[in-house]
């Protein structure tokens, strides 16, 4: 496939930047959308150019790093997969293709598409954590009843990557879908109630102190989600901090 790319090229956080125009062919159909921009960093490369920066890790859907905005949406046209997880045979031969970092104001640009999510880290950080006692009677975690429904409701919170769509795909730049997700994978276990208080409380705090606007219920976080983590788990948060308030 021969493929125009409209790429946004900015060299650090203090610098303009703008949408450069790339050419490409020879793209297979079965290469990954990261291969595919492998193969023009090789060219910018051969040609003595900057290749464009852009984050990646695992290439498998578990990390969360290869966050950009594909045609106008958060990891691209498919839903419930991240960029690595896309294939070139999703696009046509002679398509032009946008490709944009995430903007957010909590997201300061480092260079090209690759965004600072640090304040992510940060809200984990603040609350992310359970107490264990560890003092040779550690209770194995096998053996504390839990509810199916209740399970399988953390286990789904737990599978956000923290990737920052949410962030990205909100109007408000609201992060409360990542941040309901961590909360939610804690309060809704037993292991987690101990410390639910001040890890709601410390979270949102740090939410706020980050820059990340509020919810409106729009929704584009849950349909953007490419871990499909639902906006039920904002209400949980917002149940979760009202009664850690009270
Ligand atoms: S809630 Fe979804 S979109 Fe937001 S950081 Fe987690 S996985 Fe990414
Ligand atoms: S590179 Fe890890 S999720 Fe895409």
């Amino acid at each position: 496939m021969k493929l125009y790319l409209k790429i946004w090229r900015q060299k650090n956080s203090q610098s303009k930047g703008k949408i450069v125009d790339y050419e490409i062919d020879d793209i297979s159909p079965d290469m990954s959308f990261l291969e595919m921009m492998d193969v023009l960093n090789e060219k910018i490369i051969d040609e003595d150019g900057d290749p464009v920066a852009f984050d990646h890790d695992c290439r498998e859907g578990i990390c969360g790093s290869c966050s950009m905005f594909i045609n106008g949406e958060p990891h691209g046209p498919d839903k419930l997969i991240t960029t690595c997880q896309l294939h070139m045979r999703r696009f046509k031969d002679g398509d032009t293709i946008y490709i944009e970092p995430f903007r957010a104001k909590a997201f300061p640009i480092i260079k090209d598409l690759v965004v600072d999510r640090t304040a992510f880290d940060r809200i984990q950080q603040s609350g992310g954590f359970i107490s264990i006692n560890t003092s040779g009677n550690t209770l194995d975690a096998n053996t504390i009843p839990i509810e199916k429904e209740n399970a399988d409701k953390a286990f789904d919170a737990a599978t956000c990557i923290g990737c920052g769509a949410c962030v990205a795909s909100c109007k408000n730049s609201s992060a409360m879908l990542f941040v309901s997700a961590k909360v939610s994978q804690f309060s809704l276990l037993p292991q987690g109630k101990v410390e639910a208080t001040d890890r709601v409380l410390n979270m949102v705090n740090q939410m706020d102190e980050e820059g990340f606007g509020n919810c409106t219920n729009t929704g584009a976080c849950e349909v953007e989600c490419p871990k499909g983590i639902s906006i039920k788990n904002i209400a949980r948060m917002n149940n979760e901090y009202l009664k850690a308030k009270f």
